[in-house]
Parts: structure tokens; C-alpha cells; sequence
């Protein structure tokens, strides 16, 4: 049992809280946010994740997972202090924002008593380590610490999922002691899961180069997606047979409307400035920003264009959240490409079963809010797939045909059979596959 204080209680920080409670440590989640500290000490969840909430209430319950802003009673005896802040990135930059990461660094630092680890779960550019270490130094002469890279690799909406079936747990650092500690904390795992304990700014480049080959890999199959559109193949059958060969994986082969969410942009600009920064330039990694911008820009004119003949005709989105399982439309594409859309159409209804609140906050009146993909689509002269909610695969497609105006649907995450959308009627549109 190790007493762990996770500092930070976003997508990273309460999944891993809850997970590490449950594997038997007692854990402090501490949040400069007194309303989220509250609502957590009132038995409420802040977030949504599958799973979590049965676990939360145990762990609560049975003393092993509690909540504080006192950074002080957090960390004063803890075996651990992890860093599970936000990195967003800079406005103009792009560069990952370190300025919550090193608060927070100065203030745990005076606090510290014993030998305690500092392991640093947040996303941050390679070097962080070094700068964190020397912040507490700085603060704390006397401290006797390590800081130790442990690179996430939770998704959000399936971040307990993740936590209990890791493919691998990476720990950064040099010192032999503060391996032994992270060693034993990941324990349960022995056997099931990859252990790689390497060079702390190894670690730090672990996340950044597997977030970024993640996104590549997804603009990869969304260029190839095009090619099949001009050549006459079908992605479908392309990603298939492509992603049976073991080396390149079934895996993120699924072609879309562009990456979006709070990582891989994030994560992929910040790798980029990383590289000029190092005077290394990653130009794979910046050809795939710019595409994936582009794309969204192109899938926006590709719906106006497929409504050309009613051009003041009404567009039903289905789906805002940046994947389907979650509420969350940060960098989501749908966003962006109602954006482009709305500079040639006011007559826009959108729906999305869980993401409808947080798209308000964006998107506002230049809209039309919808209650379920039904009133979305009543008289609309085109239906929108941008989201893949396992609710779009059901939809009742006869049902849709009749109270639509014109019984077209353009399908951006290629969900639906396009045998049944035409059998009932519609004229469909997909995504690597000629008209
Ligand atoms: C991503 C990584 O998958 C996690 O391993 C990592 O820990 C996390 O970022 C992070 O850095 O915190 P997440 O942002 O939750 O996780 O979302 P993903 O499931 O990876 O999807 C990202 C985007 O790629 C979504 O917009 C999704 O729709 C899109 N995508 C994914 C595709 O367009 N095609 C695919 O085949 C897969």
C-alpha cells in the first residue's frame, strides 16, 4: 500500500485516482477548485467515464480515495505526488503551457517530508523533468525527492478500462530508487502488462511520438480514404486488408472527418514546436497538423456541395463530441466543421445524445438544438453523420426517409450499411468510396 497524492482532477487525474484506490493505496485527489473539491466530497462525479462511478463510491466509502484543496495535508507523507494538471497549449504558440505544471511544482515542494517521488502524469514536453527537479531544489534545499516521467496513455471514455488492462507502463528516471517505489505501485500488473523503465526525457518523448504516430496513422487512412474516392477502391476494404498484416495493426485505421479531442492536437503541435525548438524539424508530424485542418475545411464545403440544389435547404447534424462514449467537444471536428458550414448556411439543427451542453457553449445561437436525431432531421434536406454514437447504427432509416425533405445522408464516419440507407431510399454518401 503506497500513499499517493495526485494532484489535479481532470480526464487524467480522477480515473487514475479512482484505479490506484482500487488497487489498494490510499489516495488523495487534490484540485485548487473548491466547487469540484465539494461536489467529489458530496458523492458526486465531476466526469464522465465508464466504470467509474461504482468504483468512486467503494473506494470513498471504505476511506481508501478522498478529496482536499489543502495541497499541505496532501502531500505531507506521501510515497508519491503526481502531477496530473493540465498542459494546454499557448494561444500563439502552441507550445504546451507549463505555467499550471510549475505552480504547482513550487507550492507541493515545501511540503514534502521523506523520500517521496514526484512523478509527473500530465503531458509535458521533453525536458519538464529537469525544470520540475529544479523548482523543488530551488523551493526545498532539504527535500529528499525524485522526479520520475509516467507518461498516460488513458482514453477518455474508456480511461478505467485503460488503467486495468495497460498495454505497457512506462517509468522515466535514472534513479534506481524511485524505480523500486514505481515498481511496486504497478505490481498488480506484473505479468499482464509491458513494464519499460528508461531514461526520464525518453519517457517524455514516449507520449508525444506515440500520440503523434496515432494521429498520423489516422491522417494516413484519411488520405488514403481520398485516394479510394478518386481511384475507385473502398477504404473499407482497404483498411481491412491493410490492417491484417500484424506490423501495421487493425487498430486507428478507421477513416473520418480528422482527429480532434484535447490530445493529438495538442499533443501534435506541441511535438512540432518541440522539434524546432531542438532544431530537428518533424515534418510528417507537421504535414499531418495541416491536413487535418484542411480536411475539416473539405468535409464542411463537401456537405454545402451535397445540398447544392436546395441551398437554403436545412442540415441536421448527428453527432458533436470528438468520438462517440464521450461529452466532451474540445478540438472536436464536428465543430469545426459546423463552423465552415455556418459561412453558407443558417439552417443548421444539430443533436448529439450527450455532448448538447457543451456544444451550446460554442457554437450558441448560430443553431438550432435538437432533442433526439428525429426532430434533427424533420425537414431537413441532408442528415449528417459527424460523430460515431453507437445510437446512428440503429437509427430507423425508413422512418427518417419520410419526414425528411430529401432523403439524403452524408456519412463521415462511415457507419451506416450502404446497402440498407439505399434499399431505404436515401442517397447516401460515405467516406473512401465513389458516389
Ligand atoms: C488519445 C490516445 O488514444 C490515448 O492513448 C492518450 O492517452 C490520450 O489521447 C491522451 O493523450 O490523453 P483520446 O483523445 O481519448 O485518446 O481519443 P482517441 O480515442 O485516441 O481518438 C482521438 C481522435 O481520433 C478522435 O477524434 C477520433 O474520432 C479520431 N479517430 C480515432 C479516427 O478518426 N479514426 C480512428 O481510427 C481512431
Amino acid at each position: 500500500m503506497k500513499k499517493v497524492a495526485i494532484i489535479g482532477t481532470g480526464y487524467v487525474g480522477l480515473p487514475t485516482g479512482v484505479g490506484l484506490a482500487e488497487l489498494g493505496n490510499r489516495v488523495v485527489c487534490v484540485d485548487k477548485l473548491a466547487d469540484k473539491i465539494d461536489k467529489l466530497n458530496r458523492g458526486e462525479l465531476t466526469l464522465y467515464e465508464d466504470g467509474m462511478e461504482e468504483l468512486f463510491r467503494k473506494n470513498v466509502a471504505a476511506g481508501a480515495l478522498s478529496f482536499t484543496t489543502d495541497m499541505e495535508s496532501a502531500v505531507k507523507g506521501a510515497d508519491i505526488v503526481m502531477l496530473a494538471v493540465g498542459t494546454p497549449p499557448h494561444p500563439v504558440t502552441k507550445e504546451a503551457d507549463l505555467k499550471y505544471i510549475y505552480a504547482a511544482a513550487e507550492e507541493l515542494a515545501g511540503y514534502l517530508d521523506g523520500y517521496t517521488v514526484v512523478a509527473t502524469k500530465s503531458t509535458v514536453p521533453v525536458g519538464t523533468g529537469d525544470e520540475i527537479e529544479q523548482i523543488i531544489a530551488k523551493v526545498n534545499p532539504k527535500a529528499d525527492f525524485d522526479v520520475v516521467s509516467l507518461p498516460e496513455f488513458l482514453r477518455e471514455g474508456f480511461a478505467i478500462h485503460d488503467f486495468f488492462n495497460p498495454d505497457r507502463i512506462v517509468i522515466g528516471t535514472d534513479s534506481e530508487k524511485a524505480r523500486k517505489v514505481m515498481l511496486e505501485l504497478y505490481r498488480p500488473f506484473e505479468g499482464k502488462s509491458e513494464f519499460l523503465c528508461v531514461k526520464r526525457r525518453s519517457s517524455e518523448t514516449i507520449k508525444y511520438a506515440s500520440n503523434a504516430f496515432l494521429a498520423m496513422k489516422i491522417h494516413y487512412v484519411n488520405e488514403m480514404a481520398d485516394f479510394c474516392e478518386c481511384s475507385g477502391a473502398d477504404i473499407r476494404e482497404v483498411a481491412k486488408g491493410m490492417g491484417l498484416d500484424s506490423r501495421i495493426g487493425k487498430k486507428f485505421l478507421n477513416p473520418g472527418p480528422g482527429y480532434g479531442g484535447s490530445c493529438f492536437p495538442k499533443d501534435t503541435n506541441a511535438m512540432a514546436q518541440m522539434g524546432k525548438k531542438f532544431g530537428s524539424h518533424l515534418n510528417l508530424i507537421e504535414t499531418t497538423i495541416a491536413e487535418n485542418d484542411n480536411r475539416k475545411v473539405k468535409m464542411g464545403r463537401r456537405v454545402i456541395e451535397a445540398i447544392k440544389e436546395h441551398p437554403e435547404g436545412k442540415i441536421a447534424v448527428l453527432g458533436l463530441a470528438f468520438k462517440g462514449g464521450t461529452d466532451d467537444c474540445r478540438e472536436s471536428p464536428a465543430i469545426d466543421i459546423i463552423k465552415e458550414m455556418i459561412k453558407y448556411s443558417r439552417n443548421i439543427t444539430v443533436y448529439d445524445p450527450k455532448a448538447l451542453n457543451n456544444a451550446k457553449s460554442i457554437l450558441n445561437n448560430t443553431v438550432s438544438y435538437a432533442n433526439d436525431a428525429e426532430e434533427a432531421c424533420s425537414g431537413a434536406d441532408v442528415a449528417v453523420i459527424l460523430t460515431e454514437w453507437e445510437d446512428f447504427r440503429t437509427l430507423d432509416l425508413g422512418r427518417l426517409a419520410k419526414i425528411m425533405n430529401c432523403a439524403k445522408i452524408v456519412d463521415l464516419r462511415n457507419m451506416l450499411s450502404a446497402e440498407a440507407v439505399k434499399q431505404a431510399g436515401f442517397e447516401y454518401q460515405c467516406i473512401g468510396q465513389r458516389k
